[in-house]
């Protein structure tokens, strides 16, 4: 059984809580792996600008045959458009990449406090006025720490109804997702296998055993359990199937505390820390 739950953002907007992730996957091979998700049965497909294949996200799409409405579409300012005026272009070209006149879900990519003077809040409102007219479905914020949240929340009108984490089993980040739960914003959890780091820890491979799944599987069925959204990157067809085999077992609690107490705070970041990204790309 494959049937993909949806879940509910706090705008009621409907969201599937497994998608496939495009992040290092290069602009010529980019159609061809999202044709090939589409086929195994993904109906949600995380991209961004920085990424740099928006176009063949929106070319797979188009060519699959499936309604606009049937496939869920993210994407994400990029770093070196958080003016106003410089958002507003970006999110003209990505609707213009991908071919499409709204996107289902537009973040900003990173907060970048230590750039703009630490105003990330009228790059918020921007994205409300993308909201407002229709073209942004549901809007959201990603690798945002508890403290950008509150600011947001003092400060602007629309309460974000994502924010897309780093989270895996060596970095849990139960605070940032408490946060979110206690606010109705969803955590959707980025790197979900830690690009493959956590598949080979004991822990893991054990409780894979016993439940006769694979460590991507396993981990993938914990972040689901957890109430998470995934979208793990594969341009391996046979591991687009394996990620979207999940909802045929379980993992019973103490396997899911077990996994849960992997957790290695700061040194299980794999990515850059919120608080101190500061990267524009060239
Ligand atoms: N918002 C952000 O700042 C941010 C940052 C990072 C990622 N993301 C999003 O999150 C998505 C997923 O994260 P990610 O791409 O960093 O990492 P990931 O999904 O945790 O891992 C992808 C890596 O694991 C391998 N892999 C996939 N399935 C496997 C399996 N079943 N068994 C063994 N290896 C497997 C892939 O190899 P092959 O491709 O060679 O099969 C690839 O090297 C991204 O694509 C992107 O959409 C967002």
């Amino acid at each position: 059984m494959n049937a993909v739950p949806n879940i509910t953002l706090n705008d009621g907007n409907a969201i599937p809580q497994l998608g496939f992730g495009v992040f290092q996957i290069e602009p010529r091979d980019t159609a061809k792996a999202v044709s090939e998700a589409l086929e195994v049965g993904y109906r949600h497909i995380d991209t961004a600008e920085m990424y740099g294949n928006e176009k063949e996200v929106g070319e797979a799409i188009q060519a699959s045959g499936l309604d606009r409405d049937d496939v869920f579409v993210t994407s994400k300012l990029n770093n070196g458009s958080h003016e106003p005026h410089d958002a507003r272009e970006a999110f003209d070209t990505t609707l213009s990449e991908l071919g499409f006149d709204h996107v289902d879900l537009f973040l900003i990519h990173w907060p970048l406090p230590t750039l703009y003077d630490g105003d990330f809040v009228s790059t918020w409102r921007t994205l409300e006025e993308f909201h407002r007219d229709g073209r942004a479905t549901s809007i959201g914020v990603s690798n945002w720490q508890i403290e950008h949240l509150e600011r947001l929340a003092a400060e602007t009108d629309i309460v974000p109804a994502v924010n897309q984490i780093e989270v895996h089993p060596y970095l849990t980040n139960n605070a940032v997702r408490e946060y979110g739960r206690e606010h109705q914003i969803a955590t959707e959890a980025w790197s979900p296998i830690a690009q493959g780091k956590v598949l080979d820890d004991p822990t893991i491979t054990q409780i894979a055993y016993k439940v006769g799944e694979t460590p991507a599987q396993v981990v993938l069925r914990w972040h689901i359990q957890r109430g998470d959204i995934v979208f793990p990157k594969s341009v391996t067809p046979s591991r687009m199937k394996e990620n979207f085999e999940l909802f045929d077992f379980e993992i019973e609690p103490a396997d899911m505390d077990a996994i849960t107490a992997l957790d290695r705070g700061e040194d299980g970041r794999t990515g850059p820390n919120p608080d101190t990204f500061a990267y524009i790309p060239g």
